[in-house]
């Protein structure tokens, strides 16, 4: 409830200028971003590879209203694949992609093509590309590109979201040999008529999920910071006998960031969705919403320092 009000707020233009514009937002950035430049979001993968991690990173931008705005996406992608290549991190740093950073609410076919450049150019560099997962109306279109993808370049990923009704379906249909499949919970306000309302229900639909993905021969990706959930797929996962080099866990840049290092120290492959880039609102207001008291953080900060409780 309160992360879909927050959301809501999100939208409007008034709170956008004023998160956008204030100072503090600045600390709040650093926190869940690289920085502004390629180079920044490769120096930074760099000193995570060498704590045993890896990384997807994502060039921050989304929903793009034309033809410009998805060819600079993907100039900014095959930037960036060119610095991991000339830095040698290609084969610990892949890289995310929002195929409505690339033209899908504009045109699938467009996505298609902008998206081919960019895996093309990843298996090139010897790298991989994972398709993030925006909200229900873009499932299905972005499904079918994954699938247009996949036939050329197997180790595409994709992203389903266990709050979604379909999800455990759509498992069913990705848990092929190899095929790279990220479980995550689900970070955009749905409606209850294609998405479960409680987070105990998307907590059940996420174990369910995962259970079908280990059980299968496809790789998982298990994007999560839920230490109950952390705790069902380790079990899980020596359950159905799974390597740790079998599956993965994924957690945010900014969060827990010593539970993923306590992991990768434990055996498990950890990587860590690493975004940058200036257009980073969006991203923010989501990271916000999953966690009240990251907004309550925001709010003192934006008092005066007389007004703010110690
Ligand atoms: P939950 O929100 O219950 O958090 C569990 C605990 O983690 C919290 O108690 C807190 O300690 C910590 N935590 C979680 N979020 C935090 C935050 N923002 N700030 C501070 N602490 C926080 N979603 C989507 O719709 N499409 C996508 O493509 C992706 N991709 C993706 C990749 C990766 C690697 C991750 C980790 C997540 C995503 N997500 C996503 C986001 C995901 O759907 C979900 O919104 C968040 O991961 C929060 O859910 P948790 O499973 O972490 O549980």
């Amino acid at each position: 409830m309160l992360r879909s009000l927050i959301l809501a707020a999100a939208g409007n233009p008034a709170v956008r200028k004023l998160v956008a514009t204030a100072p503090v937002s600045r600390y709040v950035v650093d926190r869940f971003v690289a920085g502004a430049s390629a180079g920044r979001a490769v120096a930074v993968s760099s000193v995570l590879v060498s704590d045993g991690l890896r990384v997807t990173l994502d060039h921050l931008g989304e929903s793009v209203t034309d033809e410009a705005g998805a060819e600079s996406t993907v100039a900014a992608y095959l930037e960036l694949l060119g610095c991991l290549a000339s830095e040698g991190l290609t084969s610990c740093v892949e890289a995310s992609l929002k195929l409505s950073a690339v033209g899908e609410r504009l045109d699938e076919a467009l996505a298609l093509h902008h998206a081919s450049r960019i895996c093309a150019a990843a298996e090139q560099l010897g790298t991989t590309v994972t398709l993030d997962a925006e909200d229900h109306t873009l499932t299905e279109s972005t499904l079918r590109i994954h699938a247009e993808l996949r036939r050329k370049w197997p180790k595409t990923g994709a992203v389903l979201q266990a709050q979604l009704r379909r999800t455990l379906e759509d498992c069913r249909a990705l848990a092929l040999v190899g095929a790279r499949v990220r479980l995550c919970k689900g970070a955009y306000a749905e409606p209850s008529e294609v998405a479960f309302a409680t987070s105990d229900e998307v907590a059940h639909s996420f174990v369910r999920c995962a259970n079908l993905l280990l059980a299968a021969p496809c790789y998982p990706m298990f994007a999560t910071h839920d230490p109950r959930l952390i705790d069902i797929v380790s079990e899980r996962a020596h359950w159905y006998g799974r390597l740790s080099d079998s599956f993965e866990y994924q957690m945010l840049y900014g969060v827990r960031p010593d539970e993923q290092r306590r992991l990768a120290r434990a055996g498990y492959t950890v990587r860590v969705y690493l975004p940058y880039g200036s257009d980073w609102y969006a991203y923010l207001t989501r990271r916000l919403a999953e966690r009240p008291s990251n907004v309550a953080f925001f709010l003192r900060a934006l008092l005066p320092s007389r007004d703010r409780s110690p």
